[in-house]
């Protein structure tokens, strides 16, 4: 497939796991767990998390990083990011009045990710 495939990929990864974390924050039963969708909630998170990789990885492979050398710095990043953002659902049934915060938390976290991307600070 072709670096803008793997782009899209990403993309849709993206704007599929800010949607579903949106929608999850937003519903107090989802997060206090009588939400009989909340399984389905999850599950949609995971696949957004997937695609995500998905698509990162086959970035990866057309910008040329192998897999024998390490990895640069602005991938770390992304991953470190990548993991934050799975993270968030949890976050938020540990700390439910931090709801709103974690909310604001995710596009910050999504334009630094694409940030990092873009300039390779690192
Ligand atoms: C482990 C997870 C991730 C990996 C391995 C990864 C990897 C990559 C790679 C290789 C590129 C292409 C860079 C280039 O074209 O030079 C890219 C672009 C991008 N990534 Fe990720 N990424 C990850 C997670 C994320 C996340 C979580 C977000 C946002 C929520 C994100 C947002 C973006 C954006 C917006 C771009 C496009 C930047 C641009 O070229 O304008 N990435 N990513």
């Amino acid at each position: 497939m072709s670096y803008f495939t793997y782009k899209l990929i990403h993309y849709l990864g993206i704007f599929l796991l800010i949607a579903v974390v949106g929608l999850a924050l937003g519903r107090r039963s989802v997060l206090d767990g009588d939400d009989p969708l909340r399984r389905r909630w999850n599950t949609i998170h995971a696949v957004a998390l997937f695609v995500i990789l998905l698509g990162g990885f086959g970035l990866m492979a057309r910008i040329g990083v192998d897999h024998g050398e390490p990895f640069p710095g602005w991938l770390w990043a992304k991953f470190g990011i990548w993991a934050v953002l799975g993270g968030t659902l949890l976050a938020a049934r540990w700390w439910p009045s931090r709801s709103l915060a974690l909310m604001g938390l995710i596009p910050v976290l999504a334009v630094l990710a694409g940030w990092v991307a873009f300039s390779k600070p690192f």
